[in-house]
């Protein structure tokens, strides 16, 4: 259970981003819109992320008379307000006289003023101009009655390359090295020559100069990192100086790799994300659906389980995506409430009212240009509020798995970057999937964490290709299996130090001890390949049978660990493919090859049934149909949601259980609709 971080947050927010900015010539649409927000039953919105222009339209010349009349109508209704600093887009006057602001490009071209989100975050100009208008923004709004949050800066990404970021990546090289000897060592230079003689030498990767310094790609990609979280801490320091206490986020993207959110975190006092799925891009709404609760439970886990708010979503349709398919009917109401059953306190829309015109004015939006509320996304946006409302005990309730997977940004760099066995593709993000959704499929909760993060609160801690192996962890994982955990990893794992060093002496590195195993060779096969493994006979986990692997398969010699599975085909038939080792209270899995869905899903059973985690609901779940548990003191809330487009009979496995919306009594079994949802109260248990 988490404690609100004011009482504006103190329940379940719902609503989305505003751009009354744009109406302002439309004096009648203000007026409108709050009525039709009252019928939304929503209760927020995030306003100011692109009104630059409209706040300052001329350098040095404000204009908030427009705003105050947003916050203080949006107040008298009862909406709160996060609101936004405008770093994301700037005004053209700006870009025409400081073209400074404008980023430069890997190719060393400097951007030409449009589009957004391109500013480059270390220009002195840029940072002057934002810290001005925040510090207006803090000294009109920031002991307003309606303002919650601050929402900084929207989706913050990308690079620039300008003379002044090299400066800045030149000191923060030479702040972490200290000398150029630690450098070239780190980056191991010697190779083709590349040794570093001075540090003004050093810059960033580019395609008509370095990209195959692995180690120096690895540190630009953390360097922009923490640049973009020194220039979040610079927006900030205005805002903090005039009000302490509003609680600040900035939004979050899909699986964003440019950016170690990791990092980013502990800056923010909540995390907050946009999320997009593609909903019906196929007929098994499986894979779409683990993919976006798998995200969900990404950014939960960021900041240990603190609930996280959804800042972004469509009502119906996007307009960027290959294709603007409709949200069937339940799918919004189910997808609203999967962000809240894995831990957010808020459902948003990315937009409240569709533009009239530019890029965006036919993407999805809770008031159509048709203008009232007569239509299908309305109703089922105030249906998802009407819902929130009832489920308000559930504001700060806790999800506290047994298990952990191991999905860490500065691996997911390093292998992708590494030219190793399969550069067609090592498909990082799509095995973490894989191995997530055979959990998804269970109903059983997970957080998905970096390998920073503390392993001793859970069971089961899963690392599918930890390439890469940052110091401490390798002993970290040692000592949680000795304790009595459960520790699964693949091919390809402790290959790696944290600058790309491999390690030397034997791979999986310091992984090697824990897994008994020693791997020699690691084969890469084409996509049309294949090989198989059969599972030993009398095998601990009781699996039997054989099983296709693909794309890459491990050769490995045993160092005291158990072979229970064996390669049946190629040169390498007949060596081990899956293994155990126990050590200490605990034991340490290896699937020395790629396996499938198929695999993942019998052999996680097994091993969950081997080591008592517990399901959400005691009883296997028919296909689509998964489910959640969030709990606060007195109450578990569980969630049962049927991404399928059939009806779905589920079996409870308790006596009693209580509809929380109808507060109906149920026992024995359950129907789901098509894109069904229930959420169900039962006394908590002891987990
Ligand atoms: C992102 C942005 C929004 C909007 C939406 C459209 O999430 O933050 O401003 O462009 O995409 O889906
Ligand atoms: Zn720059």
């Amino acid at each position: 259970m988490f404690k609100p971080l004011n009482e504006k947050l103190s329940k379940l927010l719902h609503g989305a981003d505003y751009n009354p900015e744009q109406w302002l010539d439309y004096p009648e649409i203000f007026e409108e819109d709050l009525r039709l927000m009252k019928l939304a039953n929503v209760n927020v919105m995030s306003i100011g992320m692109f009104s630059w222009a409209k706040l300052e339209p001329e350098e040095g010349v404000f204009d908030f008379s427009w705003l105050d009349r947003v916050m203080d109508g949006l107040h008298e209704k009862g909406v709160s307000v996060f609101l936004s600093t405008p770093s994301g887009a700037r005004p053209t006057w700006m870009s025409e006289k400081y073209p400074e602001v404008l980023r430069v490009s890997e190719n060393r071209v400097r951007h030409l003023h449009g589009a957004r989100h391109n500013h480059c975050y270390t220009s002195p100009v840029y940072r002057e101009k934002i810290a001005i208008i925040n510090r207006k923004l803090a000294e009109r709004y920031s002991n307003h009655p309606a303002i919650a949050g601050w929402h900084i800066s929207n989706e913050y990404g990308g690079e620039c390359h300008c003379h002044y970021c090299q400066e800045a990546f030149r000191d923060w090289v030479k702040a972490k090295y200290k000398t150029l000897a630690a450098l070239n060592h780190a980056w191991w230079t010697t190779f083709w020559s590349h040794t570093y003689t001075s540090w003004s030498q050093v810059e960033s990767p580019a395609p008509h100069g370095e990209t195959m310094v692995h180690g120096q790609n690895l540190d630009w990609k953390r360097f922009v990192t923490d640049q973009t979280i020194d220039f979040y801490r610079h927006e900030l320091k205005p805002l903090r100086e005039k009000n302490p206490n509003i609680p600040a986020t900035t939004n979050f993207m899909v699986l964003f790799e440019g950016l170690n959110y990791d990092k980013f975190a502990s800056d923010v006092d909540f995390i907050s994300w946009d999320s997009y799925p593609t909903w019906h891009d196929s007929d098994d709404e499986r894979d779409i659906a683990a993919f976006t609760a798998m995200n969900h439970d990404w950014f939960r886990s960021l900041k240990g389980g603190q609930p996280f708010y959804l800042m972004e979503s469509t009502p119906s349709s996007t307009n960027w995506q290959n294709m603007s398919k409709l949200k069937k009917p339940g799918m919004h109401f189910l997808s609203s409430l999967q962000a809240i059953a894995h831990g957010s306190d808020s459902v948003q829309y990315f937009q409240w009212r569709k533009s009239r015109g530019s890029s965006e004015k036919l993407h999805g939006a809770v008031v159509d240009h048709v203008g009232h509320e007569h239509t299908r996304v309305f109703q089922e946006v105030a249906e998802v509020g009407e819902a929130l409302a009832k489920l308000e005990d559930l504001t700060g309730a806790s999800v506290k798995p047994e298990v952990a997977i191991i999905f860490d940004t500065e691996n997911r760099w390093a292998v992708k970057d590494s030219q190793g066995p399969r550069n067609m593709g090592v498909h990082y993000e799509r095995t973490v999937q894989e191995h997530y959704q055979a959990f998804w499929e269970q109903g059983i909760p997970v957080d998905v964490i970096s390998m920073d993060r503390d392993l001793s609160q859970y069971k089961l801690v899963v690392a599918p290709m930890l390439y890469m192996v940052r110091e401490g962890v390798g002993e970290r994982v040692e000592a949680f299996v000795a304790a009595g955990g459960t520790f699964v990893t693949t091919y390809w794992s402790g290959i790696v130090n944290e600058t790309d060093l491999t390690y030397l002496n034997g791979f999986p590195g310091p992984l090697r001890k824990t897994l008994g195993i020693w791997s020699e060779e690691i084969d890469g096969l084409y996509d049309d390949e294949s090989n198989a493994i059969k599972l030993n006979q009398n095998n601990p986990l009781g699996l039997t049978g054989e099983y296709g692997v693909h794309d890459l398969c491990d050769l490995i010699h045993l160092e005291g660990a158990e072979a229970l599975a064996n390669y049946q085909s190629d040169f390498y038939q007949g060596r081990p493919a899956l293994t155990v080792n126990r050590l200490g209270k605990g034991a340490a899995y290896y699937m020395a090859a790629r396996q499938k869905l198929d695999f993942n899903r019998d052999f996680y059973r097994a091993l969950a049934r081997d080591i008592g985690l517990k399901r959400v609901i005691d009883q296997d779940l028919p296909e689509g149909v998964t489910a959640q548990l969030r709990s606060n003191e007195t109450t578990d809330y569980v969630f049962v949601m049927n991404f399928s487009n059939e009806e779905r009979k589920v079996w409870l496995d308790q006596v009693e259980y209580q509809d929380a919306l109808t507060e109906q009594k149920l026992s024995d079994h359950l129907l789901l609709k098509p894109y069904g949802i229930k959420v169900l109260c039962r006394p908590k248990v002891k987990r």
